[in-house]
């Protein structure tokens, strides 16, 4: 497991179920309040990492691209909430100003695909992850948590999924 800073760790996934274990492992870490960035060209995994990342986090609900209603719930049994958007879907900046993530963020969790497009949005603590297409079916994946608090759940993160 390559640690590129103290703040960053690079995986190459070999295939798509990895890339979901992967996002599972990190569901389990989600608690409201958390903001999960995905960012990568179209195709590179972003929403089969949220397919993980939903079962990880305990939802019984099926995932689904959220590219034609923007936003995704999917609830488990204690009543939490984790919340799939697709800023894709959004006309930029003046879509952005509408949208209130601390309200989204304090009823639940939140993956976000497209994070980019909705930069000026965006609470500036995040766990960011970015995607790029190596080959078929292997994706780079950089791991980087900005603010203290996601630098910690990615060091939590770490120490579980790779031992160290
Ligand atoms: N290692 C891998 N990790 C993730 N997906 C992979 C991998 N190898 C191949 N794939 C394939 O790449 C595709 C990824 O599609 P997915 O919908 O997750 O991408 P996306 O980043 O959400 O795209 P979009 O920007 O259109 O929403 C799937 O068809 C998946 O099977
Ligand atoms: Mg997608």
């Amino acid at each position: 497991m390559p640690i590129l800073d103290p703040h960053s760790i690079e995986f190459f996934s070999k295939s798509s179920d990895q890339t979901k274990r992967l996002g599972t492992r990190l569901g389990a870490f989600l608690n409201k309040g958390d903001i999960v960035c995905l960012s990568g060209d179209l195709g590179t995994g972003k929403t089969t990492f949220v397919q993980g990342l939903a079962k990880g986090w305990g939802s019984l609900d099926l995932v689904t691209s959220p590219t034609f209603v923007i936003i995704n719930q999917y609830r488990k049994p204690d009543g939490g909430i984790l919340h799939h958007m697709d800023a894709y879907r959004l006309s930029g900046a003046i879509d952005a100003i509408n949208l209130d993530m601390d309200q989204i963020i304090s009823t639940g969790a939140l993956v976000l695909e497209w994070p980019e497009l909705i930069q000026s949005a965006l609470p500036q603590n995040h766990l960011w992850i970015d995607l790029k297409w190596v080959d078929e079916y292997q994706r780079r994946m950089v791991f980087t948590g900005k603010g203290i608090h996601y630098q910690q759940l990615l060091k939590e993160f770490r120490i579980k999924s790779f031992g160290g």
